[in-house]
């Protein structure tokens, strides 16, 4: 795919005296990049990007983002218009397939979702042989890695059926996130409804209860496809990047996905949802005290981060919290919700946002600073958050891996390194070793 868009522009490269000629690409949006494939080869030189700040590993058809004015569209068609418009299945059929669904394809794909929703029996043993408080992110690591050995046919042909591989997988995680909530709270497992639409299926699977029944509110299942859509996808964010990685190995889809899950439980990446929420709510404790926390944050030797503000590639507004903030006031009015927390947010986002070492950095709130507000008001506790990120991901995980999967131009990944270790030196017998020959 690469070579379609290689450009007749080229950069020059001057080494010791010597000059290369590297082909310049420039992707649909304009976006252009310095095509070094053959330089290794040629000048018998690596490029060094630590965090690969400025390394782009593939070429994709899924997701534009465009940091510096807050752009993100998923296959052409931008955020706002999809989470106003569109449900979380209509999403992950568009970044599977490339298009939005037809009425027939919508209707085929959700009764895929309904028809997998069920897990094998054998693996609900699984939960009960965790130690008490293990986290969620852990369980959904593990049992989707094991998906592979109860589903090996998806595994041996990983691609003969996209619908029929992504509806599996998106409709088992959402059965196994609820069920992961209901076993932390040793309540009874209830099953997934054929009846119901995706999000309300997993709202009444995590609510529903003998001894109250469930009763599903339109506006919080709006709230929740909406949130779900924009974690759907964010193209090389860690733990797509770590997607890729795992399955260019060859390795299944559900291998790559549960190491895709643990990227995603980093605080630094998808757990950044959890520690805001515990941020606001140590806040809270201390009386509002949000200045501390500032002061924190711009203290060079304190290793401590607003959790919620920054981004790599987002030098602006991040398009998704602009929506997350008006959704969260829109649900906490709808379910006429009052939450402490969701004011000292604003307030804090209002400080940090007038003070000099955010603006200098351009430090803006992400998608994660106010999602765990809208979670709270739902019902989902803190430390399934993350969780919730990973079900919104997944089909843009999935998307990446069958991308990655067909591309004729597919290599394994194996980065390159500079190695500062020790020179080679004489081997010492055990005997003859001295401190000093460390
Ligand atoms: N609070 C205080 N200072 C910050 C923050 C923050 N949240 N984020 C970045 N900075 C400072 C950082 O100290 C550095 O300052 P200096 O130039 O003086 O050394 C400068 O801004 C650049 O930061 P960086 O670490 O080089 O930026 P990065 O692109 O490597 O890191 C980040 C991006 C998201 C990891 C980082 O902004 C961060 O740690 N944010 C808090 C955690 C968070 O909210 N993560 C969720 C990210 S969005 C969703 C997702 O990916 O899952």
């Amino acid at each position: 795919m690469i070579d379609k868009f290689v450009t007749n522009k080229i950069a020059e490269l001057t080494i010791e005296g010597e000059k290369y000629s590297l082909p310049i690409i420039e992707g649909t949006e304009g976006e252009k990049a310095i095509d070094i494939r053959k330089l290794r080869q040629e000048t018998g030189y690596i490029t060094l990007d630590s965090g690969y700040m400025n390394t782009g590993s593939c070429t994709s058809e899924i997701t534009y983002l465009e940091g510096s004015k807050g752009i993100l569209n998923y296959r052409g068609y931008a955020i706002e218009d999809l989470a106003e418009n569109c449900s979380f299945v209509e999403v992950a059929y568009l970044l599977l397939h490339g298009h939005l669904p037809t009425a027939d394809e919508y209707q085929h794909f959700s009764n895929l979702l309904g028809r997998f929703a069920l897990i094998h029996e054998d693996m609900i043993h699984f939960f009960d042989h965790f130690p008490p408080n293990t986290a969620p992110m852990a369980i959904l690591s593990s049992m989707v890695n094991s998906l592979s050995n109860f589903y090996p046919e998806m595994a041996e042909n990983p691609i003969e059926d996209i619908d029929i591989m992504a509806t599996r997988l998106i409709s088992k995680v959402r059965t196994i996130a609820a069920f992961t909530y209901k076993k932390s709270m040793g309540w009874p497992l209830v099953y997934p409804r054929h009846d119901l639409s995706y999000c309300a299926n997993f709202l009444n699977m995590m609510f529903d209860s003998p001894v109250k029944p469930y009763v599903i509110n339109d506006e919080v299942v709006a709230a929740l496809n909406k949130i779900l859509i924009l974690h759907a996808d964010h193209e090389q964010n860690c733990s797509t990047s770590t997607v890729r990685l795992v399955g260019s190995a060859r390795v299944n889809l559900y291998a790559s996905i549960s190491a895709g899950i643990s990227a995603l439980w980093g605080p630094l990446h998808g757990g950044a949802n959890q520690a805001v929420v515990e941020m606001l709510e140590d806040i809270y404790a201390s009386d509002g005290d949000y200045q501390t926390y500032i002061d924190r944050a711009k203290n060079p030797d304190d290793p401590f981060r607003l959790v919620g503000f920054g981004h790599r590639v987002y030098k602006s507004y991040d398009p998704r919290s602009i929506i997350i903030k008006k959704a969260c006031d829109d649900v906490l009015e709808a379910l006429n919700v009052s939450d402490p927390l969701l004011d000292i947010a604003k307030e804090l986002e209002e400080v940090a946002l007038n003070d000099e070492f955010f603006i200098e950095r351009n430090l803006y709130p992400n998608v994660d600073f106010y999602s765990g507000i809208i979670y709270r008001a739902i019902g989902i506790p803190s430390n399934m958050f993350t969780v919730m990120f990973a079900l919104g991901r997944l089909p843009g995980w999935i998307a990446h891996w069958k991308e990655m999967w067909d591309d004729p131009n597919w290599r394994i990944g194996r980065p390159r390194q500079i190695y500062v270790g020790p020179k080679h030196r004489p081997f010492i017998p055990k005997e003859e070793r001295e401190k000093k020959d460390r």
